[in-house]
């Protein structure tokens, strides 16, 4: 078969890669030479020696960003729930002669929270307004990210964004109407065709997430995109939900660890059997 019979059958792509022999997998793409021109925007801010890092490339799709993070000399791990995708990063990765820089697994982004590594970059675009638990998914990476988070999301239209404050009261309701109050859409039918197509958050949201899973922002490169690093100060504030993240990501609730939490939160109550 030649390299266009292949591309051909391996269709249909979202990612344009452009072969080392000259072919594009996506030429007539209708957002133009995706996700390239976003790369454009990025590729200035990423080290451009990833030797010795271990990068995970979260919804990897056809594996477009892995490949340039591999050309750079970091080992990937690519994850995605489609096999579709999958098999077309696996034989876009031959191509490159980059297979053995780039592991695919077929994952939810959920499922990180039981694998046994760290990385040291984790590249999270396009992602999160797929999820119906985004929240989760961000709590997960955040602890996974030994040095760098890029995330990107679809959000709701507008930049303003100031302090949200340490407390306020019952009746004080009509503040988180404002336009910069953290806030995040939910889709119930369908948004551009796509029924997981879920939730919109606005800038501030996002912004506020990130700092409640423990990031804090460094850059923000291009609309909608957000260079972080994890803060260590930031992660602690977030200790007192280690219950329900634990039991979230299905990990058993350990008494142990209740006991210690308990000792840096009296507001909690006993946990179960206790
Ligand atoms: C809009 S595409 C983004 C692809 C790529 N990250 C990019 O920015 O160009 C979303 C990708 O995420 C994958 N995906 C959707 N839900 C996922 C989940 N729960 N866990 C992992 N991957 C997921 C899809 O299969 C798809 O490849």
């Amino acid at each position: 078969m030649s390299i266009q019979e292949e591309i051909t059958s391996l269709g249909p792509w979202f990612h344009n890669l452009h072969l080392p022999t000259g072919e594009q997998t996506a030429p007539h793409h209708t957002l133009g030479d995706f996700p390239a021109f976003k790369w454009r925007d990025l590729q200035a801010l990423i080290p451009a020696d990833l030797s010795g890092w271990r990068v995970l490339d979260v919804g990897c799709n056809a594996g477009y960003y892995s490949i340039e993070l591999a050309k750079r000399g970091a080992q990937v791990l690519g994850i995605d729930v489609d096999p579709h995708y999958l098999r077309q990063a696996a034989w876009a990765a031959v191509q490159f002669g980059l297979a053995d820089q780039i592991e695919l697994q077929q994952l939810q982004v959920y499922d990180v929270a039981r694998l046994d590594r760290e990385f040291d970059l984790i590249w999270y675009m396009g992602v999160l307004y797929h999820l119906r638990y985004p929240l989760l998914s961000l709590d997960i990476l955040a602890q996974k990210t030994r040095r760098l988070l890029l995330f990107q999301t679809l959000t709701m239209p507008g930049l303003d964004d100031e302090p949200t404050p340490a407390d306020f009261s019952l009746d004080d309701r009509e503040r988180m109407l404002a336009p910069n109050w953290p806030k995040m859409a939910f889709i119930e039918k369908r948004m551009a065709g796509d029924p997981t197509n879920w939730w919109a958050p606005n800038h501030a949201c996002v912004e506020a997430m990130l700092r409640s899973c423990g990031l804090r922002v460094t850059a923000r490169p291009a609309h909608e995109m957000y260079l972080c690093e994890p803060d260590e100060a930031l992660r602690q504030g977030q200790q007192w939900n280690q219950s329900e993240y634990l039991a979230a990501v299905g990990r058993a609730w350990q008494p142990a660890v209740a006991a210690k939490i308990k000792d840096k939160n009296p507001y909690m109550s006993p946990a179960l059997g206790e």
